[in-house]
């Protein structure tokens, strides 16, 4: 509008004075509400072991994974995203679907416990295979739909198991519409699914690939994973995937994809999630341990600008320490 007045009668610093004028204003607000909280999940009992590249995140065994629960409930954090380490691993990465498997497992104890906040489980197979990739392999290759059974066969275990989102992290065309056909076939239609929607061959996955041995032996997830950097791609895949119904639709990274967040937020109007991954989680550990950057300050920010960016919650491994200060 032209008759907008400008300075000097606009000022802007006006409602930046104080304290409680900049609480009046303020357009996000950063809750407990928005976090849910990673967790690898080892086999065996009474087992914590710290991942090098990853300050204050831990392994843990069933047992001690109960024990996080009663944490992650005390600071009403509304979720938890559960990734599983096997015991062995093979070509097809059946450990997999075993129903005793260490998510199978923990997401059973949890919900006996009778935590009510959401237990959601990483469906994919790197963790699980001797090859490290996402699928199964045929002449050297990543094969796409082979791999989609399988896939299928880890989300109704974990449905069965009692987890309310199953999350496929795959990026192999298809899976959505395998899983949720899988799903309801065997009588789970109000399990949802939290896509991994836009999910690019990110650099910023190092330390995860550390603490969950799922580094690939040969090659890399190029061929699967998105190239970085492609926006209107992501919309596809966002597309393709609510199409086949997903109830949630996930972008990651978080920090170097917000623009793809806030698209797809005004594209599709549905819920999207982002992961702030492993390795954006390393950069603002180390920098805090050296005193070259304000810890706390900087956690809330990176967080507070992916809200901002339009997500309805945000995966993080900050999640307990966040909580903590922000309920405080
Ligand atoms: C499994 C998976 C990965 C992450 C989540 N699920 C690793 C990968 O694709 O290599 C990364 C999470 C993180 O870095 O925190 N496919």
């Amino acid at each position: 509008m032209t008759d907008q007045p400008g300075f000097p009668m606009l000022r802007l610093r006006r409602l930046r004075r104080t304290e409680a004028l900049r609480r009046l204003v303020r357009e996000t607000a950063l809750t407990a509400d928005d976090l849910v909280m990673p967790y690898f999940v080892l086999p065996g009992r009474g087992r914590r072991e710290p991942v090098p590249s990853m300050p204050g995140v831990e392994r843990v065994s069933g047992d001690e994974l109960l024990k996080e629960a009663d944490r992650v409930a005390a600071l009403r954090l509304p979720g938890v995203l559960l990734f599983g380490l096997p015991s062995r691993k093979d070509a097809r990465g059946s450990e997999a679907w075993d129903e005793r498997g260490p998510v199978q497992r923990a997401v059973r104890e949890i919900k006996r416990r009778g935590h009510g906040f959401a237990v959601m489980t990483d469906v994919c197979l790197c963790e699980y295979t001797t090859h490290g990739h996402c699928g199964v392999i045929r002449g050297g290759e990543i094969a796409n739909d082979p791999t989609l059974p399988l896939l299928a066969r880890v989300a109704v275990s974990h449905a069965r198991a009692g987890a309310d989102l199953v999350a496929p992290s795959d990026m192999i065309d298809g899976r959505v519409g395998a899983v949720r056909a899988a799903l309801d076939r065997a009588g789970f239609q109000s399990t949802g699914i939290l896509a991994y929607a836009a999910k690019y061959a990110s650099a910023f996955y190092g330390p995860f690939r550390e603490a969950a041995g799922s580094t690939p032996q040969f090659g890399d997830r190029r061929g699967y994973q998105m190239d970085p950097p492609n926006a209107d791609e992501a919309l596809r895949e966002i597309a393709a995937d609510l199409a086949e119904g997903a109830d949630v639709v996930m972008v990651k990274p978080a920090l170097a994809y917000l623009d793809v967040v806030r698209r797809a937020r005004e594209r599709f109007g549905v819920p999207v999630a982002a992961y702030s991954v492993s390795g954006e989680y390393a950069m603002l550990k180390a920098a805090g341990a050296r005193g070259w950057i304000d810890e706390p300050r900087a956690m809330l920010e990176m967080l507070t600008g992916i809200k901002r960016a339009g997500t309805s919650f945000i995966i993080t491994y900050h999640a307990k320490d966040a909580a903590k200060l922000l309920r405080s």
